[in-house]
């Protein structure tokens, strides 16, 4: 599996198949659903992930200033997860942080806290993060159930 898999910053010609990796979780409300011309526009803050040649996962981060960034859109296709392949994009993810930022901290509103866990991001409470309530969640559907666990990993502590 190591081999075949590669994970690297996204380029323009990978637009289509983030866009259908995202459709995918996207109806279940999993993600968010985003447009192609949104990730075109955005692709420089997603990463992917290949195996045998062939996108198989895809995550974003977001930049709120101040050293707040938000890890989104992550998914990996079906039949290939739990293969390792969300903690590696979620580790080049890290390790690029720590090498263009003196202090960051990451956070995920997500239905899958462990798989955070297990990167080393705890649990905290969603109102750490105003800056994201008032940009997506006041848009949501879901704003009044939420269901979704704040976690949160900050610099040094990885
Ligand atoms: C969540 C997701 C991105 C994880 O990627 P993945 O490649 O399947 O996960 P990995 O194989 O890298 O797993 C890393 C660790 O997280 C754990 N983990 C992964 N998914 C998990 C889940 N759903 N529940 C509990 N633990 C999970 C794994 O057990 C593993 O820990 P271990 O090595 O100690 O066993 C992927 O399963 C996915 O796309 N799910 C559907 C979409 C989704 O939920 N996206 C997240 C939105 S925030």
């Amino acid at each position: 599996m190591k081999e075949l898999l590669t994970v690297r910053k996204a380029v323009t010609r990978d637009v289509e198949s983030i866009f259908c990796l995202l459709e995918l979780y996207a109806h279940s409300g999993i993600v968010l659903s985003r447009s192609r011309e949104d990730i075109s526009f955005f692709i420089s803050n997603f990463t992917v992930a290949e195996y045998e040649g062939k996108v198989c996962g895809c995550a974003a981060v977001r930049d709120f200033g101040n050293d707040l960034l938000e890890v989104r859109s992550l998914v990996v296709m079906p039949g290939l997860q739990g293969k390792g392949i969300g903690r590696a994009m979620l580790r080049v993810i890290i390790s690029n942080l720590n090498a263009d930022r003196n202090g960051w901290r990451l956070f995920a509103l997500t239905l899958r806290p462990d798989f955070f866990r297990s990167l080393g991001f705890r649990e905290v409470p969603k109102s750490l993060f105003p800056e994201k309530i008032w940009s997506d969640c006041s848009k949501c559907a879901k704003r009044s159930c939420c269901d979704e666990i704040a976690v949160l990993l900050e610099s040094g502590g990885n």
